[in-house]
């Protein structure tokens, strides 16, 4: 289900990391029980180094408790993880090179942005407080660092939240949720925040249930459901396995239906509001235009309906774990599920 780190052998560079450096996370079997409920079910991952991954799934599938265990905040019931190859609850510096925040950041509210973040440098110690400059103008919050963080908007704390976790010079981000709640200007800066922070070699972790934007953001993403993981993986394979639905008109519908019945690799053929529509991939679609043309039933449009990952989404977590590539792309605006 998952590569090994010498899958990564191709991206190392001579200053880059060993092939056989240990991953920035490994997650093993990992179960956590509240009593009679099972929060996290035997998960498994790895985030390789440059990774940015998304760890997606619905509210209440485990993300938070999975984040949890990751950061070493809880003791997992059963499994492993290792951050760097080093297990997390094994005191602070296990954690070297990790940063993070579980659900919302928090900050004294009637304090400035910078003397929140001057109180967590002198926490850390170390040469944190160099850091605050650096950290304050990649959150883009430069501007706004002598107000009261009661009075910033929930995406600016979100970002003030990241330049906290920046002040440890992490290699490794967890992220739990960045975007959520964030209105759509929020979540673009969020979008371009993680690009930057992927662009200056910091691997990176984020759990959502908001698909369409980690899905411009992330290379690799596991998708969760009920505490188990049921895809692991890059996106672009997820979509590619799926298959892709389109939609046809010709000069004689009624022949062209019945050439797309009898092609081999064209299914779930139906009519939706007058037009032809089926599932096929690439080839297929290039010998049905063949086949349509022999029939005389000639091609005025024909065109792929994009597969999103909430289209992949909703057919991991809403169906038996078998993703549907026949799924009618969703309409909804608000990728919030
Ligand atoms: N401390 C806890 N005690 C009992 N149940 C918990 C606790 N933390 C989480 N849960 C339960 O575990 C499940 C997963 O929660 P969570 O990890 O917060 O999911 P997510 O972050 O994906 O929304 C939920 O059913 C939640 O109610
Ligand atoms: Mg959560």
């Amino acid at each position: 289900m998952t590569d090994g780190p010498a899958g990564r052998a191709d991206g190392a560079s001579a200053t880059g990391p060993a092939a056989a450096d240990p991953p920035p996370v490994q997650v093993r079997g990992l179960v956590k029980r509240y009593g009679e409920l099972t929060a996290v079910a035997g998960v498994d991952l790895t985030v390789r180094t440059g990774d940015v991954y998304g760890y997606l799934g619905p509210n209440g599938a485990g993300k938070t408790t999975s984040l949890r265990m990751m950061l070493g905040l809880i003791r997992p019931t059963e499994g492993s993880v290792r951050l760097f190859g080093r297990d997390p609850m094994h005191g602070v510096r296990a954690l070297e090179g990790v940063a993070g925040f579980v659900e919302a950041p928090t900050f004294y509210p009637y304090l400035s942005a910078r003397r929140n973040l001057e109180l967590l440098a002198a926490y850390d110690g170390g040469d944190a407080g160099d850091r605050i400059d650096g950290a304050l103008q990649t959150v883009e919050l430069s501007d706004r660092q002598r107000d009261r963080v009661g009075g910033f908007s929930h995406g600016m704390r979100q970002r003030l939240g990241i330049a906290a976790a920046l002040l440890r010079a992490p290699r490794l981000l967890l992220l739990d949720e960045p975007a959520t709640g964030l209105d759509p200007a929020g979540m673009r800066d969020m979008r371009l925040l993680i690009r930057r922070l992927a662009g200056q070699g910091m691997t990176v972790l984020l759990s959502s249930h908001l698909l369409n934007e980690v899905e411009d953001v992330c290379n690799r993403v596991a998708i969760v459901r009920a505490g188990r993981i049921v895809y692991e993986g890059e996106i672009a394979a997820l979509k590619r396995g799926a298959g892709a639905r389109y939609r046809l008109q010709t000069t004689d519908d009624d022949r062209a239906l019945a050439v797309c019945g009898a092609q081999p690799g064209v299914s779930d053929v139906s009519v939706d509001h007058g037009r032809i529509s089926f599932v096929a991939d690439e080839a297929a679609v290039a010998e049905l235009s063949q086949a349509l043309i022999e029939s005389g039933a000639l091609i005025t449009a024909m065109a792929p309906q994009t597969v999103t990952l909430e289209d992949l989404f909703f057919s991991f977590t809403e169906g038996d774990g078998v993703p549907a590539a026949a799924a009618e792309p969703r309409t909804a605006p608000e990728a919030a599920i």
